[in-house]
């Protein structure tokens, strides 16, 4: 099979506007997502920082940066033309055009948040670890979702279908990916309503 990086797919999906369906189609994830986030900065009643990783276009950075109690949202991605679009819309926010997992973000955060990124990566046990170790401050959340893995059959296509290299685990094995990373309190469940199939876990440093 032959395959190209992802950074360069998503690249010509900026280009072609497909970023825009993508943020349709994740939103109802996403929404679950940011709702366990929020949560925990009610309960906290602090401001907080975030990241989003594989940000795409920051549709999810400028959520985060909207709330009242965030006081810096960062967007990190890969792609050239996704952090272009990015920056185009928004000014109050850092977008950072940066290859994962060689970058590191020279601060910490106190949420990590990042939608159907992780399987890209060839080891993203190790990603999860340096998450954990590199990128979030004491008693921090990660809070990942992603659409391919083991259990859901449709998704196992997608490395031939989008022509990307995709790292298949199946739910046990990411949980233990976690779990070794050194994440506490983990929660997993399946986001996207009624007919969702995002595998979400969310973890604490
Ligand atoms: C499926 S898209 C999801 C985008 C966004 N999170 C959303 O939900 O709309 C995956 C994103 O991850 C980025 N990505 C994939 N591998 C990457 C890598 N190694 N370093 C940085 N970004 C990467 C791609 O460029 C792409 O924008």
């Amino acid at each position: 099979m032959d395959t190209r990086p992802a950074t360069d797919v998503f690249h010509d999906w900026a280009l072609n506007g497909k970023d825009e369906g993508m943020e349709k189609g994740h939103a109802a994830s996403v929404a679950e997502m940011l709702d366990f986030i929020f949560q925990r900065v009610k309960e906290s009643k602090q401001p907080f920082s975030a990241v989003d990783v594989g940000c795409g276009n920051g549709w999810v950075v400028r959520q985060l940066r909207q709330h009242k109690h965030c006081n810096y949202a960062m967007g990190i991605d890969g792609a050239e033309a996704m952090i272009a679009k990015a920056n185009d819309i928004d000014n109050d926010s850092d977008y950072v055009l940066a290859r994962l997992p060689e970058y590191h973000p020279g601060r910490r955060f106190d949420y990590l948040h990042s939608m159907e990124f992780l399987y890209y990566l060839e080891n993203p046990e190790n990603m999860l670890r340096l998450f954990h170790d590199d990128w979030l401050v004491d008693g921090g959340w990660a809070v990942i979702g992603i659409d391919h893995y083991a259990e859901h059959e449709d998704s196992l296509s997608w490395p031939e279908h989008v022509g990307v290299n995709m790292a298949t685990r199946s739910i046990q094995q990411w949980r233990d990916a976690w779990l070794n990373a050194g994440f506490t309190n983990l929660q997993q469940w399946i986001a996207g309503g009624e007919n969702g199939v995002t595998l979400v876990f969310a973890g604490q440093k």
